[in-house]
């Protein structure tokens, strides 16, 4: 059996830990003595005990000149645990096999220094790029101080998230809902607009049966404090972490749900050239600025979008910062993976922010015509050259649907 064999299985007992142990990253631990597994684990719920600690257990009394693969180099520093490179030492193993180094400051090469220094064989680079990939969240906050971010939507053939009067159930067929099931157990936090919160009154929860207690963090983009006892959200969220995120104190704090305030967008309009008539549309009603944006839209082809123009629903001025919220959920809150749940505003003002790591399209074969709500909103872009550009990643069959994954191309 080669290294890359027993670093695939490394890496796929890291996958489990996906969703539970942020801020920490999700590492698999494999130990092998004269070619055969004897040892197995990977990273605990929160980000404790680690892999290596799990495997070791695991193995028992036949580590002594074992080699072990790991998908992170292991950490050396004293934080609330022991080193593992002191415990790999003690345990007497006498190969280690490191897919990639550790990012962290602490740790970034010094691991491997450690258990060099004790005698131990030490390989890295073992499906180093895999590993990455596995935990993308945790390099991205390293690197960017921002969560990776997954927008997940479901469109009909021709992009459209609902239809004009913002009905939405459903688009996509039951297999494809339940994978997305699957999806949430992987990422540490949902965010949502508050749009979609009062149209849909979702749970945002992982419901397949045993995956109940996978539920990600729940976050609520609500600059104007709409969430109320009576959702189901609120309902919940003595059971699911609840953040709702907005930009000034909010005065009736609801029980079990927690708060972040975050910078306002208080920009002036970002346009000079402002449409001299604006025409008001049948429908147009200031308080739900979504479904009627758009009939202004379809009215008038000069209509600034509301949120193109820094403004927010409603033409209240101070939506919250996207770039100070995605910052403040690392530091605060410790999200490494963050899952876009719609709809199509925030995921408009997230992409114009650069903020989208990955789209995941989950595609129907409906049609529902240009009136009804696109997953984007206006960009006002001009040329090709200019545009958004995503790169295929992966295509999956399900049923009577399709998901395709883009990821962002810099
Ligand atoms: N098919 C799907 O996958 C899917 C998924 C989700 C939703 N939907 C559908 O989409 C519709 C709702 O979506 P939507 O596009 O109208 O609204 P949305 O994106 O859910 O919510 C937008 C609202 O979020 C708040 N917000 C605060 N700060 C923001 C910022 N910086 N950027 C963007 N938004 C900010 C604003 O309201 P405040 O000023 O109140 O904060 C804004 O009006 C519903 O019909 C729903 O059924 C479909």
């Amino acid at each position: 059996m080669t290294d890359d064999y027993f670093m695939s299985i490394a890496l796929k007992l890291a996958e489990k830990a996906l969703g539970s142990v942020a801020p920490n990253p999700a590492v698999g631990c494999v130990i092998t003595k004269d070619g055969m597994v004897v040892g197995k684990g990977y990273t605990g719920i929160g980000g404790r005990p680690h892999a290596e600690v799990i495997a070791l257990q695991n193995a028992k009394d036949l580590t002594h000149g074992a080699t072990m693969y790991v998908t992170l180099e292991p950490c050396c520093h004293f934080g609330v645990t022991e080193p593992c490179t002191a415990e790999v030492i003690r345990a007497g193993i006498k190969r280690v096999v490191i897919a990639t180094i550790d990012p962290d400051t602490r740790v970034s090469g010094r691991g491997i220094k450690v258990l060099k220094e004790a005698g131990i064989e030490v390989k890295q680079g073992i499906m180093q790029e895999e590993a990455e990939k596995l935990n993308i969240g945790f390099f991205t906050t390293r690197k960017l101080h921002r969560p990776f971010t997954a927008c997940k939507v479901a469109t009909t053939l021709d992009g459209k998230i609902a239809t004009f009067t913002s009905n939405s159930k459903w688009i996509t067929g039951k297999q494809t809902r339940n994978w997305v099931h699957t999806l949430r157990a992987k990422y540490d936090a949902i965010m949502i607009g508050s749009n979609t919160l009062i149209n849909d009154d979702p749970l945002l929860t992982c419901r397949l049966p045993g995956l109940e207690d996978r539920s990600p963090t729940r976050l609520i983009i609500d600059s104007q404090g709409r969430l109320s006892e009576e959702h189901n959200i609120a309902k919940t969220a003595n059971k699911v972490a609840t953040w709702v995120i907005t930009n000034k104190e909010v005065e009736k704090k609801i029980k079990n749900i927690n708060y972040l305030i975050v910078n306002s967008n208080n920009k002036p309009p970002a346009i000079s050239a402002s449409p001299s008539v604006i025409p008001v549309p049948r429908h147009w009603d200031p308080e739900n600025l979504i479904a009627n944006e758009h009939t202004r839209q379809l009215c008038d082809k000069n209509w600034i979008p509301a949120s193109r123009a820094g403004m927010t629903s409603g033409r209240k001025a101070g939506k919250v910062c996207l770039k100070d919220t995605v910052s403040k959920l690392v530091s605060e809150v410790g999200i490494t993976r963050l899952l876009v749940e719609g709809g199509g505003v925030l995921i408009t003002e997230l992409l114009k922010s650069d903020l989208i790591d990955r789209l995941i399209i989950c595609r129907s074969g409906k049609i529902l015509g240009n009136d009804a709500i696109p997953f984007v909103g206006n960009l006002g872009i001009q040329s090709i050259n200019n545009c958004y550009q995503f790169k295929k990643a992966e295509v999956i069959d399900l049923d009577e649907d399709i998901v395709e994954v883009w990821d962002r191309l810099l």
